[in-house]
């Protein structure tokens, strides 16, 4: 049985789906404070199958050590946590709480109950500004902000479990790029709870006329259009890549460490036009100054995920545009 903590989240239900698909029972940990309990109604149309679902914070240990027990939890996919930079940078302790302590109250339990598998959602935010891309897993780490430094000490404390205990854990270490899309049922998908920091979400709003028009920061970027470029991966295929490294675990002790993208470079101005072709729709835009903190460019190299999972993506770009805009109307629909 696998716990997966923030499993009401973007990634974790769409990684729930995964599970379900291949057949693999879990339950799902999560206190909803970024997330609401009608997506796990919605996974279950999705699955075919009821969910059991347990609200509590994964920093209440004796509630984890409670629910590693009575499900007889075998592995965990560790998804509950915090990402917004910008409020990480007003409010450290709160990331590091939720990041950090949160992380090692979950390994303490699962130690104390003898599960010895968990696979993290770790973040590329942990190479800051990268010296180049694509970008390999033995790059520099050097987060540039309080998010950042969470995802990586939390890195740190697997790193240094493992090293403590040789060949007694299976860890995996997932630095995700930019996940982006949705389920193609288009019943489950990315729903910031205000006004949305990311891209995606952001241009989907403009083109369904929540918004009024999208504002690209920055056009001055060394990058072919001017605009900032990033690794965009369908949040199916992140999901089918946590399935992967759980299967992988199964037969690998130790500590694994792997970039989750499709090492394809996408432009804004590149999404915006990708968007347009999905939606039908035009996306206004405005090119404005930098947003503080952004770099230019930075793509994955994925090959270390294809070589020892056997996983590579396989939605483009397309694909995540036309997912996105079936949610955002099938969303517009149930509000
Ligand atoms: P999300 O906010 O949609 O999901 C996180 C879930 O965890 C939410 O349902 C939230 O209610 C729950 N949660 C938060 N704190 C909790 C706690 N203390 N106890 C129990 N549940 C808690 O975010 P997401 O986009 O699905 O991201 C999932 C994980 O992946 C996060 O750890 C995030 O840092 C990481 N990540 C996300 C991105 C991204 O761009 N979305 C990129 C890289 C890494
Ligand atoms: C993408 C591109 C923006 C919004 C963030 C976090 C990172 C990770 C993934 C958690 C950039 C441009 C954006 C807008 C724009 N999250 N943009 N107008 O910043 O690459 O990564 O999400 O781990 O930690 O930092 O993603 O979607 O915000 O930006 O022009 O309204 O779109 O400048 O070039 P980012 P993003």
């Amino acid at each position: 049985m696998i716990l997966v903590t923030g499993g009401a989240g973007f990634i974790g239900s769409h990684t729930c789906a995964a599970l379900s698909e291949q057949g693999l029972p879990y339950v799902v940990l999560d206190n909803f404070c970024n997330s609401k309990p009608s997506v796990l109604e919605r996974l279950a149309r999705i699955t075919g199958q009821r969910l059991t679902l347990i609200e509590g914070d994964v920093r209440d240990g004796a509630l984890v050590s409670r629910v590693l027990r009575e499900h007889g939890i075998t592995a965990v996919i560790h998804f509950a946590g915090l990402k917004a930079v910008g409020e990480s940078v007003a409010d450290p302790l709160k990331y590091y709480d939720t990041n950090v302590a949160g992380t090692v109250t979950l390994l303490s339990a699962m130690r104390a109950a003898g599960v010895r598998t968990m696979v993290f959602s770790s973040s590329a935010t942990v190479y800051g500004d990268p010296v180049g891309s694509p970008i390999r897993e033995d790059a520099a780490l050097q987060p540039t902000n309080p998010y950042g430094h969470s995802k990586l000490m939390a890195e740190q404390l697997m790193a240094d479990l493992d090293r403590s205990e040789p060949g007694q854990w299976r860890l995996a270490r997932l630095r995700y790029f930019n996940p982006v899309g949705a389920h193609a049922s288009g019943l489950i998908g990315e729903d910031p709870q205000d006004v949305p920091n990311n891209l995606m979400p952001y241009v989907a709003q403009v083109a369904a006329g929540t918004r009024k028009e999208l504002s690209v920061f920055g056009g001055d970027y060394a990058t072919a259009d001017g605009t900032g470029v990033r690794d965009y991966i369908h949040v199916s295929d992140l999901a089918e890549g946590h399935v992967a490294a759980l299967r992988y675990l199964q037969d690998h002790a130790g500590l694994l460490t792997v970039n989750l993208g499709t090492g394809e470079p996408v432009s804004v101005l590149q999404m915006v036009k990708a968007f347009e072709r999905a939606s039908g729709v035009p996306v206004p835009y405005r090119i404005v100054d930098r947003r503080p903190g952004d770099v230019a460019a930075y793509w994955a190299d994925p090959d270390t995920a294809a070589r020892l999972l056997g996983w590579k993506t396989s939605r483009n770009v397309d694909q995540m545009c036309a997912d996105v805009w079936r949610w955002q109307n099938g969303e517009a629909r149930r509000l």
